[in-house]
């Protein structure tokens, strides 16, 4: 363009400002006859000769009706080269190459290559400005899959298989499924959080039963049955039940640590409880047999009136508690063993020395039911 606009100008010159040298010849141009007249042949930075008839010669290397338009060199790129001189092969900006046929990419352009220049033109299964997104498998599910190269589906936390579109479960889930990520909605028969603990039959104990799959119900050490709700007696245990594993309590009539010992000393041997008592008998380490008083009485065989004893005075009931002992000079024969005998409703208070009686009873209590 530039060339040609310096020829335009030229003409201009030639034509309008030296009007009085038009020449008179018809077969050459005027403004070429004027390149020929002095002193534009003289100009260094020409490229032409003129022969005898004024006609205008390029030099090697040049052409154009000026002959200043530079032949550049065989091969340059006609549109992304240009030269200044002869021969030369000048790169426009975007492109290199001895033939200036070679583009530079755009800068970044990861995975494509150009045409133009500063292009950036993706190969197959890549995307984007810089060509850096590759294209994930076809029906790869485009939020809950991605991928890191072209083709792949790679599926985000919570979701799975081929396509990412099913739910992944919570991780560690073992007897469950989901309906949405992370999930683990337990299978029948298990519970937890990871559905790992079976649920036992219906019935088994949760204390003394468990299970290691689904309906079973096996028993702890020291119980059995179906639901674990049975203990194991004593190992010899006889006449005797549990309500705890080892326990060996025995039935009406039994005792001893096996219970079986048969308790008939009552009627074996002529006891006297009296005053209307009843005999129960007692193994013989408890004592062989127990009186268990009237109304009124007290004593081991029920022997001694209450009220009788209450009259001799030796301690008032003042706090409400009535104290029985054999210590001193009583005249009854009250033995101890009777009213402290394993219950916990006596409890020894600090022995006063001067009190006959040391042995706490509450008042309204009825020995009866106590003992
Ligand atoms: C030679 O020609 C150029 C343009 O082709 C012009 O700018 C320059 O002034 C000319 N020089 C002389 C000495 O005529
Ligand atoms: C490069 O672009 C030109 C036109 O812009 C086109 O004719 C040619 O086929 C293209 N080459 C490639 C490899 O795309
Ligand atoms: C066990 O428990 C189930 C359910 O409560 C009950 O139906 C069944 O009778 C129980 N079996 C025994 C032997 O206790
Ligand atoms: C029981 O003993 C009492 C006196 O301790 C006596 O009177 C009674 O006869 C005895 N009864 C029998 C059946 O031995
Ligand atoms: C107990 O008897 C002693 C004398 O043996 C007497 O000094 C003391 O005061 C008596 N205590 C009570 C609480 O009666
Ligand atoms: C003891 O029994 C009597 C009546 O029998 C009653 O008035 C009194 O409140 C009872 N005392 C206690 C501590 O229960």
């Amino acid at each position: 363009m530039t060339d040609r606009h310096t020829l335009v100008v030229l003409f201009t010159l030639c034509t309008f400002g030296v009007p009085r040298i038009l020449a008179a010849s018809k077969n050459i141009p005027k403004w070429k006859k004027q390149a020929c007249e002095a002193p534009a042949t003289q100009n260094e930075s020409s490229h032409y000769t003129c022969d005898d008839n004024g006609d205008m010669k390029c030099l090697p290397g040049w052409i154009g009706d000026l002959c200043d338009v530079p032949i550049c060199k065989k091969g340059c790129d006609p549109i992304q080269g240009y030269c200044k001189r002869p021969s030369e092969c000048r790169c426009k900006l975007g492109f290199y190459g001895e033939m200036c046929n070679k583009c530079i990419a755009l800068p970044g352009c990861q995975h494509g290559y150009c045409n133009n220049s500063f292009e950036c033109k993706c190969l197959e299964g890549w995307d984007g400005i810089f060509c850096s997104e590759p294209v994930c498998h076809e029906d790869c599910h485009p939020s809950k899959g991605y991928c890191d190269w072209p083709g792949e589906c790679r599926c985000r936390l919570g979701w799975t298989g081929d396509l990412c579109k099913e739910c992944q479960p919570l991780p560690g889930c073992m007897h469950g499924t989901c309906s949405k990520p992370l999930e683990c909605k337990c299978e029948k028969g298990w519970q937890g959080i990871l559905c790992q603990i079976p649920v036992c039959s219906e019935g088994c104990h949760r204390d003394r039963g468990y299970c290691r799959k689904p309906n079973e119900c096996r028993c702890k050490v020291g119980w059995w049955g179906k639901n674990c709700t049975q203990c194991f007696a004593y190992p010899g245990c006889v006449h005797g039940t549990c309500n705890r594993p080892w326990e060996c309590n025995c039935k009406p009539g039994w005792g001893g640590m096996l219970c079986d010992q048969e308790l008939k000393y009552c009627e074996t041997n002529n006891v006297t409880c009296q005053n209307g008592a009843t005999c129960v008998s007692l193994p013989e380490e408890d004592g062989n047999y127990r009186c268990l008083c009237a109304d009124g009485y007290i004593g081991r065989n029920c022997e001694v009136d209450k009220k009788k004893v209450e009259i001799v005075g030796l301690v008032p009931p003042k706090p409400s508690l009535m104290l029985l002992k054999s210590t001193t000079t009583t005249p009854s024969t009250v033995s101890e063993d009777v009213l402290l005998e394993g219950d916990d409703e006596y409890e020894e208070e600090t022995t006063k020395p001067n009190s006959s009686i040391v042995s706490l009873v509450n008042e309204n209590e009825s020995l009866n039911e106590t003992i």
